[in-house]
């Protein structure tokens, strides 16, 4: 398939995907098994609709997003404009009726930054600054309890990995168990996060306490836009309080959570790290956190490696070798697409071109076989999970730049 081609099937299958609701327009990422509005998928979507040059849907999107944002400047990772009843998707109650009381990785900057380079005006900065502001001013003031400057999350979920081994050791869960159980387990979470009432420091510490490398490392990059935005609408108070978070953060990432050259997710007060290696490893590429030569022997012993995560697709998000990897499992051995987008996106920063460009033809390849699936299995290449999942879209994004 070309990309004229391609281009032509991604938009039809976002303009099947695409809703009206209460005078919002959004995309729901698969019709069947998530037909709601999510945070980070919003975001993706945002950066698909760019690429298609359909800038008034990528702006619309993320608008509808941020039009829930809470009181304390949280924005909830999952609207649900209008309950669906024939669906699969389970409604869990999270406390406050139409949204979750959780959140996604924080791609809303970079999402805003992709319709600005294209669209030159500033107008729609001006628009989002506000929410934008409110929404990462949340996550550093009320997510690091300790000032340790590490943003935390409160459950699995956002990360938006629900199912991730990395996470196995704060549930308490064995490197093998059922997704019924790792559910379970997230449930009793939710309901204790709701007996506080999610007031998130009060939360985060007694009952679940992660700070996520790509969470923390998609932060990174976010702040360093952010810090952009600002410089763009003439706020160069703001521009510098931002590069220095980013920069705080960053310091702080080396700190707690590398060793021996690969970044690891640390849990609980002491910052414990979690040694189960997934793609994780790979995401602080996306905000230029290894220097040159550690991601040169990074690339080396692991993406690279057939027995860690050089399948014969690319790229599980689970190494071959870590005891919990499963290429069928949701979130614990499958490619995803925008996973391979973050990887592919980092390589880039580092100019390993023929890499990136492997990543990007594993990740074609997988949609020229499968179609547009929510997963991968990564020795065979079949789809698994929600069928016309819009995620598909970023393989554009991985194809218009090399
Ligand atoms: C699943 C994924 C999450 C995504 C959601 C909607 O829960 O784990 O990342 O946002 O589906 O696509």
């Amino acid at each position: 398939m070309n990309v004229a081609k391609l281009k032509r099937t991604v938009s039809e299958l976002m303009l099947e995907n695409r809703r009206n609701s209460k005078g919002f327009q959004y995309t729901v990422p698969s019709p069947q098994s998530y037909p709601y509005q999510w945070f980070w998928d919003s975001c993706f979507h945002a950066i698909i609709y760019v690429r298609l040059g359909q800038l008034d849907d990528a702006k619309k999107e993320l608008l509808a997003l941020v039009s829930k944002q809470f009181k304390n400047g949280m924005i909830p990772h999952m609207i649900y404009w209008e309950k669906q009843t024939r669906t699969d998707f389970p409604v869990v109650e999270w406390g406050k009726g139409d949204t979750s009381t959780i959140i996604q990785p924080p791609m809303l900057a970079y999402a805003v930054w992709e319709i600005y380079k294209k669209e030159k005006s500033k107008n729609f900065l001006r628009q989002i600054y506000k929410p934008m502001e409110r929404f990462y001013g949340y996550l550093l003031e009320e997510r690091d309890l300790r000032s340790h400057h590490l943003i935390s999350i409160i459950n699995p979920d956002e990360s938006g990995e629900d199912d991730s081994p990395r996470f196995d050791i704060p549930l308490g869960l064995p490197p093998r168990h059922s997704s019924r159980k790792n559910f379970a387990r997230r449930l009793e979470l939710i309901g204790k996060n709701l007996s506080c009432d999610f007031e998130a420091k009060k939360c985060m510490s007694n009952f679940f306490w992660v700070k996520d490398v790509p969470f923390n490392a998609i932060l990174v990059e976010n702040l360093s836009i952010l810090s952009r935005v600002a410089r763009e609408l003439g706020n160069e108070e703001d521009a510098l309080y931002y590069a220095s978070q980013r920069k705080h953060i960053v310091n702080s990432m080396r700190r707690l959570m590398l060793e021996n050259g690969i970044f690891w997710t640390v849990y609980r007060l002491d910052y414990k790290k979690i040694k189960v290696k997934t793609w994780a490893m790979f995401a602080p590429l996306f905000a230029r956190l290894y220097t040159k030569k550690q991601a040169q022997v990074l690339l080396e012993k692991y993406l690279l490696n057939t027995e860690e995560f050089n399948a014969t697709y690319l790229v599980p998000t689970v190494s071959r070798s870590d005891p919990s990897y499963d290429p069928r499992g949701f979130w614990r051995g499958p490619a995803w697409m925008a996973t391979n987008w973050f990887i592919y996106r980092g390589l880039l920063n580092y100019n390993f071109e023929k890499i990136a460009q492997k990543v990007s033809q594993s990740s074609l390849a997988l949609i020229m076989k499968s179609g547009f699936r929510e997963h991968f299995n990564p020795e065979t290449g079949q789809g698994l999970g929600a069928k016309d999942f819009t995620w598909g879209g970023l393989v554009l994004d991985m194809l218009e730049t090399v």
